[in-house]
């Protein structure tokens, strides 16, 4: 074990949550813990939250503890006691999100929570959808589908990476919006250039453009990363994965509509806990997760995630990752090496990619995970999106790795 690696791990500390994380071992926030609180190994470090996190050992270890309960009863009282964990989720989730509980679905992923308001929202002949270029599959061609049906259109527009300042972004996002646009939908933070939007400014300033415009905003790169207040943003409705930076359980994701629009989004699955008539519907946006039979184990440890949040905070959390990606990028800036993402603190984001030729990608990808046991990506480039759980060690070898492999990039 690397010194740096030891010191990582004495770093932290935080009486009130020791018990509870005890095991984790990084600075975020005012918590400190002694020990590796994730289960991965230092010869095997993931460096791609962008794409799937650990989860904490707290939370892998509560998810197995639900699922065994199950297995040895599912009497309706164990049942009930891990089903009543999707409450305490909600709950823990509203209050740091800023919002109420009733405005959140737990949902599966960020791509269904995208298609229940993509193929939920009624769109008439002629309503425009404005879409930013840098979407999701989910939030992009999922609008092309559903204005096929049902007679609407979808613009696209593009925001360059080197854009200067938040007003000219934000303008670009207004200009694109007409007398017809009924809905405008943008990720938060782009997977594909780690460009971070201005979120809240660009939502004040389509709703003093157009009233009336339903704002979607993807969440995916977002949720678990930065400290988000979506009672201070002015969109409609927002969507993440907790298995993303969340670092919560696999195939379990969020949907925040606001309580005025709940009523007028039409769910894509109605099921159990719907009662027996259309208007028996769940309260809420509850109605949007009545999807049936789920794997309740894991959404119960949803809650387990909330808590080693909750711990860290929000804030903490932002600015321990955001202080590791600040590390990558100046290293790499040192290499003289060519970003897609922006360096501008404006946009920039715990996504850090370099431009890489599309044939060399996968390859690198390799070359790098072999020379530093650092997971990367090969999306829009090489991708690195480090998180609270890597450390100035994990930098210094993914740079050295890179300096190696240098030829390769663009
Ligand atoms: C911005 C964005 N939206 C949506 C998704 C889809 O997420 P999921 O596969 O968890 O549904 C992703 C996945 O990378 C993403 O980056």
């Amino acid at each position: 074990m690397s010194i740096a690696r030891r010191d990582f791990l004495k770093v932290v500390g935080g009486a009130s949550v020791a018990g509870s994380l005890a095991g984790y071992g990084v600075n975020v926030g005012a918590v400190t813990v002694s020990v590796p609180a994730f289960g991965f190994s230092d010869d095997s470090v993931p460096m791609n939250a962008a794409n799937l996190c650990p989860m904490p050992t707290m939370v892998s270890e509560a998810h197995a503890r639900y699922a065994k309960e199950l297995d040895l009863s599912l009497s309706s009282a164990t049942r009930g006691e891990v089903e009543a964990q999707k409450e305490v989720a909600r709950s823990k989730l509203a209050a740091m999100l800023g919002t109420s509980a009733d405005e959140l679905a737990i949902v599966r992923n960020t791509s269904e929570a995208n298609n229940v308001i993509v193929q939920g929202i009624s769109l008439k002949e002629g309503d425009e959808v404005v879409l930013w270029d840098q979407n999701h599959p989910s939030n992009d061609v999922a609008w092309e589908v559903q204005t096929a049906r049902s007679g609407g259109t979808v613009r696209r527009f593009s925001v360059p990476t080197d854009s200067g300042s938040i007003d000219e972004v934000v303008d670009l996002f207004v200009a694109a919006v007409s007398d017809k646009t009924r809905v405008v939908s943008f990720t938060h933070i782009s997977n594909i250039t780690g460009f971070r939007t201005p979120v809240a400014e660009i939502c004040a300033a389509i709703r003093a453009r157009k009233d009336d415009v339903h704002i979607h905003v993807d969440g995916a790169q977002t949720w678990g990363a930065v400290d988000i207040d979506l009672g201070a943003i002015e969109c409609d409705s927002f969507s993440g994965s907790a298995h993303k930076w969340f670092m919560g359980p696999r195939e379990v994701g969020l949907l925040y509509v606001r309580e005025r629009h709940i009523d007028d989004i039409w769910p894509n699955v109605v099921s159990i806990p719907w009662g027996g008539t259309k208007d028996d519907a769940p309260k809420g946006a509850r109605k949007f997760d009545a999807l049936g039979q789920r794997d309740d184990a894991a959404v119960a440890s949803l809650a387990d995630a909330a808590t080693f949040h909750e711990a860290m905070t929000p804030a903490g959390i932002e600015e321990r990752s955001m202080m590791i990606a600040d590390r990558l990028r100046a290293g790499l800036q040192d290499l003289g090496v060519t970003f897609v993402s922006s360096a501008n603190p404006a946009f920039a984001s715990s996504v850090v990619i370099l431009s890489a030729p599309g044939e060399n990608s996968r390859k690198l990808v390799g070359q790098v995970f072999d020379d530093s046991g650092i997971q990367t990506a090969g999306t829009g480039g090489l991708r690195m999106s480090p998180h609270v759980y890597n450390t100035e060690d994990h930098v210094d070898r993914v740079i050295a790795a890179i300096s190696k492999s240098r030829a390769m990039l663009s």
